[in-house]
């Protein structure tokens, strides 16, 4: 079976397609997309991906339905997210003589779709780029349109939307994930259930799925979490309110992330930051005990943490002092109301974060 959910945004609309083995038809795939051959195509990896075989697996299918295809693969992790590769990324573009018409394809997790999605929205003012995650969390970066680097002072500094031509999701790559990875990607998915699909977390709820599942079932899951990113984002292309929806868990995550200098997987950080902003929808009654239980025993049955580490509270109310939604002395945060429904708040103070960090720190010694 293979999924095909489409997008339609005000600037673009498109197919985001999961299934098993797409990666060996993505030929086709151009060609449906009204790819010519005579286009050049482009694929951007990393070197963990052509270890398992997935970078060749695209290329020859490319290849093989008479598209020429060139590869630049960087190194695996958020360093390769600068503007030194994608520097590096334009000049292997110019080297294989890519054309305003060419296209790039993004074979990666986050980092590469993020990276190659810049230089494609770049490269000589922009040139068409295709999506094609490989991590259980790039079901979430992949649609949306939102691309960029790191800068040495921050992350995801420099950026832009630039929507693909296509999301195509092979979850036969999601087999050599590390189950860690996985993990890190199904806090995302639960993120989704908690915003807008109660059913979705009921079923993780009965069957917690904390390793890689198999194909027909990994499906399933990157549809269920991918449908309720993109009803968001399709609403709200270029984050003016409805897409800060998707920002739950977020706030206190990227927090948490950087105070761990990124030890913490961005999963694990999101884990967290939805166990604190949990305590603070609970503390202020917006969401019961029992659906605050229900979303900390779903974290821990995925294997994920729900409990701080015990990094300076100071450090960690610096960062969030920092934070461009915030004023002074309000902060914004997107709260659960339920599971299946979640607000914003803008008027969170800095003594409820700090309560509800002691709260959650407070099980530690009883667990
Ligand atoms: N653009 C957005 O809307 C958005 C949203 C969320 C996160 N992000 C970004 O996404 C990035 C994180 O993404 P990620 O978690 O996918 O990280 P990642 O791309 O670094 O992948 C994680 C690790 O898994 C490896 N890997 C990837 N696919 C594999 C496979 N099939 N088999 C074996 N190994 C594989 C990678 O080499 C890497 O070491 C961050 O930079 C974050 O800022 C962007
Ligand atoms: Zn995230």
């Amino acid at each position: 079976m293979t999924s095909r959910i489409p997008v339609h945004t005000r600037s673009a609309q498109y197919d985001v397609v999961i299934g098993a083995k797409l990666l060996d038809q993505l030929g086709e795939h151009l060609a449906q997309l009204g790819v010519k051959q005579e286009s050049g195509v482009f694929i951007v990896s990393d070197e963990t991906l052509a270890a398992c075989g997935h970078v060749q697996r695209a290329q020859e299918a490319c290849t093989q339905a008479g598209y020429p295809t060139a590869v630049a693969v960087v190194p695996p992790g958020d360093e390769s997210k600068s503007l030194s590769t994608a520097e590096r990324l334009y000049n292997a573009l110019l080297d294989a003589g890519m054309r305003r018409d060419g296209v790039l394809i993004a074979l990666g997790g986050g980092v590469v779709g993020d990276l190659a999605g810049f230089v494609a929205a770049t490269y000589q003012r922009g040139i068409r780029f295709i999506q094609a995650p490989t991590t259980l969390l790039s079901h979430d970066s992949s649609i949306g349109g939102k691309v960029g680097v790191n800068l040495p002072r921050g992350k995801n500094l420099v950026g832009a939307f630039h929507q693909p031509l296509a999301v195509l999701f092979d979850v036969t790559a999601l087999s050599t994930l590390p189950d860690r990875e996985w993990r890190n990607g199904m806090a995302e998915v639960i993120k989704h259930g908690v915003i807008g699909d109660a059913a979705l977390f009921a079923s993780l709820e009965a069957n917690p799925v904390a390793v890689f599942p198999g194909e027909t079932q990994a499906e399933e899951l990157v549809a269920r979490g991918a449908k309720v990113k993109i009803q968001i984002v399709e609403q709200d292309e270029k984050e003016s309110n409805l897409r800060m929806l998707l920002n739950l868990g977020h706030t206190v995550g990227h927090a948490v992330e950087q105070a761990s200098s990124y030890g913490l997987g961005h999963g694990e950080a999101v884990a967290l930051g939805m166990r604190v902003e949990a305590e603070i929808a609970a503390a202020r009654g917006w969401l019961s005990q029992r659906d605050k239980n229900r979303l900390l025993q779903v974290l821990s049955a995925h294997g994920l943490p729900i409990v701080p580490p015990d990094y300076p509270l100071e450090d960690i109310l610096a960062i969030l002092e920092l934070d461009k939604k915030h004023t002074r002395s309000h902060w914004t945060f997107v709260l659960p109301q339920a599971i299946g429904d979640v607000a914003i708040c803008r008027d969170v103070t800095r003594d409820e974060v700090v309560s509800a960090w002691h709260h959650s720190r407070k099980e530690e010694s009883s667990q």
